[in-house]
């Protein structure tokens, strides 16, 4: 098990680069199966969701190097196989590999993914798009079986955005027969780095980022090349960093266009920010307002920024309302944060923070990905140390945490325990 410790209230300045979108990588992995090459993707962030894909990817008999960001995935000797429950419970993405080997194979024994505690996480819209494809689908116990004789495109409208299932759909119907509209899309900019990936194999998909995606299937791909886009979430959490405790902090290598739904909420709360080509420079300042939140589906406030985001409400003088509108069970942050001095009170999906709130270090606990992150800002804010256990669910996704935050000044060490 791995400890972080901060010793928090110093004041940060300096560049932190940004690294390749998580939610981009964990589907650009997988989706390599679909050319029957050697497929290239970079920027490929440091993260333990990558090395649980390559495992995966191992097991299918596939090869894989890894030169630092730069992965090469040669898919040549491919051999469909069981994908057992310990790999695919360590991550979500393990799903990715449902649309990408019924795509490939016609035939997929995979166990049910793993990912975050932060709701029940059905994957209904994915199975029904599957068999809406022409897909079987048996469910064993945990584990799902889909096959096809082959896969026909069809019109699947999405009771639901789901970021997920339309990119799972993405993956199943480039290799299908004929023409697959996919109706009310999600459009996070992490689904055209997703299509632009299977465009450079081959495939022919238009439409991607807007609510409805046409892919028309083709006989087969070759080797594609992708560079993974910016992660807007570990760019989102830094620059919250910044409002907190920042002194002119750069977030650099980033596309401030996918974080205006955040930017726009610190102007509104009196931020000192600066938004420039490909970087943000933010400042911490004597008073910040407080504000209303509710997460959306892009381009709305993201959910994955709501936890980060939960730490700079502590902050603001007066009190803000939030409102969790995609996950049920996004609130594993406020115990913690009210042990270190906040004043967050939760009902149901939403909550109300009365600031600012001097926060204080101590020992609490990581629940989920971005419920830790939210943590570590407020270890960074607050007076004394603070010791946060569970840490692995940090490092799921944001890559070499550590080094980013000690070198703007931070003192912060992780260790195993
Ligand atoms: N949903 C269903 N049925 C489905 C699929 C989704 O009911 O078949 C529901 C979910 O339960 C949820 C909502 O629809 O209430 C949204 O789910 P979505 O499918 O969009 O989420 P996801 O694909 O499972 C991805 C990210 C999440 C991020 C969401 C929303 C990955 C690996 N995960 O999840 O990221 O919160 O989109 O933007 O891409 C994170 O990075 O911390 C994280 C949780």
């Amino acid at each position: 098990m791995k400890q972080m410790i901060i010793e928090g209230n110093h004041p940060l300045t300096g560049t932190i680069h940004i690294g390749g979108a998580k939610n981009s990588a964990v589907a650009l992995i997988p989706a390599s199966i679909l050319a029957n090459g050697v497929s290239t993707i970079q920027n490929v962030p440091n993260i333990s969701d990558r090395d649980a894909l390559i495992d995966i990817l191992k097991i299918l008999n596939c090869e894989v190097k890894v030169d630092k960001d730069v992965l090469k995935i040669d898919t040549r000797n491919l051999k469909n196989a069981l994908i057992d429950e310990e790999h695919s419970k360590k991550l979500r993405a393990s799903y990715y590999f449902m649309g990408a080997l019924l795509g490939r194979e016609k035939y997929v024994e995979i166990y049910i993914p793993g990912g975050c505690n932060i709701g029940a996480r059905p994957i209904d819209i994915h199975i029904d798009g599957f068999k809406a494809l022409g897909a079987k689908v048996t469910i064993e116990g945990n584990k799902y079986i889909l096959e096809a004789d082959k896969l026909i495109g069809t019109d699947i409208y999405l009771r639901f955005q789901s970021v997920g299932a339309t990119i799972n759909l993405m993956l199943a119907s480039v290799l299908a027969e004929g023409k697959t509209v996919i109706h009310n899309a999600a459009k996070e900019a992490e689904i055209e780095n997703i299509a632009d990936y299977l465009i450079s194999m081959g495939a022919k998909i238009e439409g991607a980022g807007t609510d409805e995606i046409t892919i028309t299937g083709v006989k087969n791909l070759h080797e594609g090349k992708i560079r993974v886009l910016p992660d807007r979430i570990e760019a989102g959490t830094y620059i919250i960093l910044g409002a907190l405790v920042g002194k002119n902090l750069c977030i650099k290598d980033i596309y401030p266009k996918h974080l205006e739904a955040l930017t726009s909420k610190l102007k509104d709360m009196g931020s000192d920010i600066t938004i420039n080509k490909d970087n943000i420079v933010i400042s911490k300042v004597e008073s910040l307002l407080p504000t209303n939140i509710k997460t959306l589906v892009y381009p709305g406030f993201p959910t994955d920024i709501g936890q980060p985001m939960a730490v700079l409400l502590t902050q603001a003088n007066g009190t803000s309302l939030f409102e969790e509108t995609i996950w049920e069970n996004r609130m594993g942050h406020v115990p913690s944060l009210n042990k270190m001095g906040a004043n967050i009170t939760v009902k149901g999906t939403s909550s109300m923070t009365i600031g600012p709130s001097k926060l204080h270090g101590c020992e609490v606990v990581a629940t989920d990905l971005r419920g830790g992150s939210a943590l570590v800002l407020a270890g960074l804010t607050a007076t004394g140390t603070t010791i946060i256990n569970d840490v692995e669910h940090i490092l799921r996704g944001y890559e070499d945490i550590e080094e980013k935050l000690t070198k703007v000044g931070a003192k912060i060490k992780i260790k195993e325990i």
